[in-house]
């Protein structure tokens, strides 16, 4: 297939990137490789990707060059989008709430504007676990109510969900937004609690654990995640004249339009997951409880059963042996001088 990601050099499309060009697929990526975390992390990602699958064209690129992107949708004309690129984060919306909806919304709309210039068979989406804010009704459901938001980086991913409902109905435009739940791997972002954690506990300082470490977190393996994307490739929504709309069911649509949960499917309270960074570290964590984050969703779990019936595949990766894996790599990268053990 002939597949345009956004947000190639990011985590999640690295990721994607390296597991479609094995596959053999015709891959090609953009990335405005922004500042939001050092740069050299996202290079030194697509160099380890290209040392592994070879080279892809990979457009340093910015969501908002609309005539760019034009003549790169023009030149590709992909039959798949995988669109990652975002301000991930709920913490970043809350100092930066103008660049937060600029990039999260107008990059999404420009996008679609793309898809429905340059028809194609599948658009696929990053949504976020954060949509489920108030609710706290767990396991989470793709067909919960989702309309308390507690930052506003879950709203602008609750509102791109709607954004593509409308161009999905509007232009046919078959569209699968993905609800991910705690994302963690190899090559994982700074600003998440595997990378701050892994290194406070090296360096021999405080990590912070927010609500006391009595969150419970679903998070889910890179790979199992990348897995489940590229069985939804070929599985795009298909319109569904009976759909009902007396009783309309949020996470499906008469429009070719699907959400999915991807999640672990099983929640740990952050106090065993500092232990077990612990235990793989061979260190202590000097650990400061803190009161509840502003914006902070209490716990997730995901239900994600829906996928699993489509994509006849769910996790397999336990977070022990994620974490370690996550330990090798973080080790290697960044090798982090140990103070003496305590
Ligand atoms: N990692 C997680 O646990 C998690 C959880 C829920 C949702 N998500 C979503 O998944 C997607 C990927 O997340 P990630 O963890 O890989 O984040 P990431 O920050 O590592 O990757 C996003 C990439 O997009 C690029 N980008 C951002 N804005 C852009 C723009 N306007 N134009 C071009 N490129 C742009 C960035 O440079 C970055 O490389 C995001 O949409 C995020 O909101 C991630």
């Amino acid at each position: 297939m002939n597949i345009l990601i956004t947000g190639a050099a990011g985590f999640i499309g690295a990721h994607t990137a390296l597991r479609l060009l094995k596959d053999g697929h015709q891959v090609t990526g953009l990335d405005n490789f922004n500042d939001y975390y050092d740069p050299q992390l996202k290079h030194d990602r697509v160099r380890w990707v290209e040392q592994q699958a070879g080279r892809f064209p990979l457009y340093r690129l910015d969501l908002g060059d609309t005539e760019a992107l034009d003549r790169l949708f023009a030149q590709v004309r992909p039959q798949v989008v995988i669109h990652l690129a975002a301000h991930a984060g709920g913490r970043y919306s809350l100092e930066n709430p103008r660049a937060c909806l600029d990039n999260n919304l107008g990059g999404f709309l420009n996008l679609l504007e793309m898809c429905r210039r340059y028809p194609l068979e599948h658009l696929i989406y990053a949504s976020s676990s954060s949509v489920y804010g108030a609710n706290y009704h767990l396991p989470n459901k793709a067909s919960d109510t989702v309309d308390h938001p507690l930052s506003l980086y879950a709203a602008s991913k609750r509102a791109n969900e709607l954004m593509a409902h409308s161009y999905s109905h509007l232009f046919d435009m078959p569209a699968t937004g993905l609800r991910f739940f705690t994302v963690y791997g190899p090559w994982g972002r700074p600003d998440m609690s595997p990378v701050l954690f892994a290194q406070a506990i090296c360096e021999g300082r405080p990590l912070k654990l927010f609500n006391y470490g009595m969150h419970q977190r679903d998070f889910t393996y890179i790979d199992d995640l990348v897995e489940s994307l590229v069985r939804l490739l070929g599985k795009p929504p298909a319109r569904n004249p009976l759909w009902n709309r007396e009783q309309p069911d949020p996470a499906t649509s008469m429009a070719p339009w699907r959400l999915f949960n991807i999640g672990g499917q099983r929640s740990v309270q952050l106090k065993d997951y500092v232990a077990t960074l612990e235990q793989l570290l061979g260190r202590k964590a000097q650990v400061e409880y803190l009161p509840l984050q502003p914006g902070t969703v209490l716990d997730t779990c995901a239900d994600a059963s829906a996928l699993e019936n489509v994509t006849g595949f769910g996790p397999q990766v336990p977070l022990a042996e994620g974490l370690g894996r996550f330990v090798d790599w973080f080790q290697s990268y960044y090798r982090p001088p140990l103070p003496p053990r305590s």
